[in-house]
């Protein structure tokens, strides 16, 4: 399954390189990424690994902000791809899966940023359990999801009204949700900003808040915030994201003792 997987990301990788464009999609920026900055902390010459980093804008992000990234992701196309658009910072990227992370030692990191990238992740436990392994005591974990209660990708959706003029993105009735507890996997076509789909469908893991939860506890983790992000201003575009949440992140630290 995981080279299924990881042929789907390398068939995707320039779609997806250029729908982030080096700066996320609105929703990451007006939402998600402030979240994750406030729960990563000051990082300033702190080891942080980004877990499944993508064309690694966020590991670019915070080496310009003083902290030496360690980059990992699967796809060796969008590795590839952040080392072209890494020229004036210095970040160690390199090709792996993040459930199998034996080229990374044991405590060698302050912090693990994984970002939209353990619902793609068959292995979830394996992955947290590593992200345990590697990080030093005392050492902290943000990952981030799309919220599993309202969860479009997979048994939700928006029953959708008018398209807004304005705006330009159809108006959000009600959202309807059906079968939480049913853990499943689904697969999904993204597209370009110009509306392009992508080649290759992305597959997705449903799974439920209590599930996240285990993996980390499993794992040696204390839980210690858990944000659903709000849009951070009153921008008409984000009306359903102010109504039920988009994303959600976890915070949790590795004991100290
Ligand atoms: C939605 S993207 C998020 C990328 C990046 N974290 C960001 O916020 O832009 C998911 C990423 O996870 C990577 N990925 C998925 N499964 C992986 C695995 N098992 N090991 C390493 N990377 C993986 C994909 O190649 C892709 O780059």
């Amino acid at each position: 399954m995981q080279d299924d997987l990881r042929r789907q990301w390398e068939e995707n990788a320039e779609f997806f390189a250029s729908l982030i464009g080096n700066r996320g999609t609105p929703h990451h920026r007006k939402i998600l990424n402030p979240c994750v900055d406030r729960l990563l902390g000051e990082l300033s010459g702190k080891r942080l690994l980004d877990a499944g980093c993508g064309e690694g804008y966020l590991s670019r992000y915070f080496a310009e902000r003083g902290a030496r990234v360690t980059g990992v992701d699967f796809s060796e196309r969008l590795i590839r791809n952040a080392e072209k658009l890494t020229s004036d910072v210095s970040v160690d990227y390199r090709v792996g899966d993040i459930c199998e992370l034996s080229a990374l030692h044991e405590q060698s990191f302050d912090a693990v940023l994984c970002n939209l990238v353990i619902l793609n992740v068959p292995c979830a436990q394996d992955a947290i359990s590593e992200f345990y392994r590697v990080l030093d005591r005392g050492g902290i974990l943000v990952m981030s999801i799309v919220h599993p209660a309202f969860d479009f990708y997979g048994p939700g959706e928006w029953e959708m009204g008018e398209r807004n003029e304005d705006t330009g993105r159809r108006e959000g009735l009600c959202f309807k949700m059906d079968n939480y507890f049913e853990e499943q996997t689904y697969e999904r076509y993204w597209r370009s900003r110009e509306g392009e789909r992508f080649p290759e469908p992305i597959t997705f893991f449903h799974r439920t808040i209590s599930s996240y939860f285990d993996f980390l506890t499993t794992a040696g983790f204390e839980v210690t915030k858990l944000e659903e992000p709000v849009p951070v201003d009153k921008d008409p575009f984000f009306d359903r994201e102010r109504r039920i949440p988009f994303f959600m992140v976890f915070k949790a630290v590795k004991s100290e003792e």
